[in-house]
C-alpha cells in the first residue's frame, strides 16, 4: 500500500526535532527542542552536554509531534532518522528512539542523510497548507529533478547537483570553515550575543553598518576564472575580519585598541562596520561561485532551471536577495525554504524519509551504529 505517513527524527546538532508529514508532503504535527542557548554558555557544541540535551528532550519531542498529527506509531509508514553527519553521540540517540517507534509501530526504519535532507525539503512545498503562515513561500513550487543544491550551514558548505533521489554530484565544498561556522567566529570576535547563534546577530548588527567600510578581499578570487572550481574557503576572510577588530577595537572586541573607553556608539558603528563588510564578501563568495556551478551545471543539464538553497546560513536576507538577483540573471527559479525549515529541523528528515519510502530507496538498512565520520 502506497506510504501515508512518516515519522522524523533528527539529532545530529543542537536540535531535538521530530515531525510527521503526510505524501503530500504536509506537516501533520512538528516539535523541535534547541539547546543552542546552552551550548552558547560553553561557547560552541559540546558533545556531551548535546547528547545529554537530546536525552532529556527526544521521548517528548516524539511524543509531541505524533500527539499534534493525532498519531500512534501503528499509524506510520516508516520511522525517518538522521544518521550522519553529525555529532555520533547526538546522532545515537535520534537512532535508538527511532527503532523504538518502528518497532512499536512495526514499521521500517529509514536512514536520512542530514545534507540530502536540508536539501530535499523544499520539494514537501507541494502541501502548501503547511506553509500558509509564511506568506514569502506559498508561490513556491516544488522543485524537481535535476536542481542545483546550495547547502550553507554552520558545519557544511556545499554546492551539490541532486540528479535523483540518493543521487548527487557534488560541485563545491569547503576547503576549510563552512559559511555558518565563519559567521560564527565572527560574532565571538565582535563579542555578540550568541544566545540566537552567531548568524542572527551579526546579520542583524550588519543592518546598522557601512558594508564598503572594509575592503576584505573576496575568498579564492583569482581561481574565478578556473571555470569548473566551486570550492569556497573563509579561513582568510575571519583572519581579515579578526585583524581588523584587533586593529580598530581591540583583542575580543570587548573594548581598548584603537577607542576610548566610553565611546560606546563609536564602538558600536565600528562593530557594525565589520559586520557588514564580512557579510558583503561572504555573501560575493557565496554567489559567484553558485553562478559557476549553474554554468558548469548546464553543460550536461542544459534544462536546469532551479535552485534550491537551504541550511541554517539560507535564513538570511542579503544572501537571499543577492542569490534572487543571480537567479533572475540566470534565469533560474530560487527556492528558498521558510526560515524554519532551513535550519535543523524534523519535517526535512520526515520528508527525505517519504521520498525513499515511496521510491523503495534505502529502506530498512539503518547501521547498527550512526556514521559520524562525514562531519
Ligand atoms: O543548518 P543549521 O541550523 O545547523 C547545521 O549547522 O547543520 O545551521 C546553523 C548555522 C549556524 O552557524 C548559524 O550561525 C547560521 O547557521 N545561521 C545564520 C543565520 N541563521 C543561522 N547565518 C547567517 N545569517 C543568519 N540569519
Ligand atoms: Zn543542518
Amino acid at each position: 500500500s502506497a506510504p501515508r505517513y512518516v515519522l522524523g527524527i533528527e539529532t545530529s546538532c543542537d536540535d531535538t526535532a521530530a515531525a510527521v508529514v503526510s505524501e503530500s508532503g504536509e506537516v501533520l504535527g512538528e516539535s523541535i527542542l534547541s539547546s543552542v542557548d546552552l551550548q552558547a554558555k560553553f561557547g560552541g557544541v559540546v558533545p556531551n552536554l548535546a547528547r545529554q540535551a537530546h536525552e532529556d528532550a527526544i521521548d517528548g519531542v516524539v511524543a509531541e509531534a505524533l500527539h499534534a498529527a493525532q498519531l500512534e506509531p501503528p499509524d506510520l509508514s516508516g520511522v525517518a532518522v538522521t544518521i550522519g553527519p553529525g555529532l555520533s553521540l547526538c546522532l545515537k540517540v535520534g537512532v535508538l528512539k527511532a527503532r523504538e517507534v518502528a518497532h512499536l509501530g512495526g514499521c521500517p526504519l529509514i536512514p536520512v542523510h542530514h545534507m540530502e535532507a536540508h536539501a530535499l525539503v523544499a520539494r514537501a512545498l507541494a502541501a502548501a497548507s503547511s506553509y500558509d503562515d509564511d506568506p514569502s513561500s506559498s508561490a513556491q513550487p516544488a522543485p524537481a529533478f535535476p536542481f542545483l543544491a546550495l547547502l550553507v550551514s554552520g558545519g557544511h558548505n556545499l554546492l551539490v547537483l541532486v540528479e535523483g533521489l540518493g543521487v548527487y554530484k557534488i560541485l563545491g565544498t569547503t576547503l576549510d570553515d563552512a559559511v555558518g561556522e565563519a559567521y560564527d567566529k565572527v560574532a565571538r570576535l565582535l563579542g555578540l550575543d550568541l544566545s540566537r547563534g552567531g548568524g542572527p546577530a551579526v546579520e542583524e548588527l550588519a543592518l546598522s553598518g557601512d558594508a564598503e567600510a572594509h575592503a576584505f578581499p573576496v575568498p579564492l578570487k583569482n581561481s574565478r576564472d578556473k571555470a569548473k572550481n566551486c570550492d569556497f574557503s573563509f579561513a582568510g576572510l575571519k583572519t581579515s575580519v579578526r585583524t581588523a577588530v584587533e586593529r580598530t577595537i581591540g583583542i575580543g572586541g570587548g573594548g581598548g585598541g584603537g577607542l576610548e573607553v566610553g565611546e560606546e556608539a563609536a564602538r558600536a558603528k565600528v562593530k557594525a562596520d565589520i559586520a557588514a563588510s564580512f557579510q558583503r564578501v561572504a555573501v560575493e563568495h557565496l554567489c559567484l561561485r553558485t553562478r559557476t556551478a549553474v554554468l558548469w551545471a548546464r553543460e550536461t543539464h542544459p534544462g536546469l532551471g532551479e535552485i534550491v538553497v537551504a541550511g541554517g546560513v539560507a535564513s538570511n536576507r542579503t544572501l537571499r536577495r543577492e542569490l534572487e538577483a543571480l537567479a533572475l540573471d540566470l534565469d533560474l527559479k530560487l527556492v528558498c525554504p521558510p526560515p524554519r525549515y532551513c535550519t535543523d529541523n524534523g519535517v526535512m528528515v520526515a520528508w527525505t524519509g517519504m521520498e525513499r519510502l515511496r521510491a523503495g530507496v534505502g529502506v530498512g538498512e539503518c547501521p547498527e551504529t550512526p556514521r559520524p565520520e562525514e562531519g
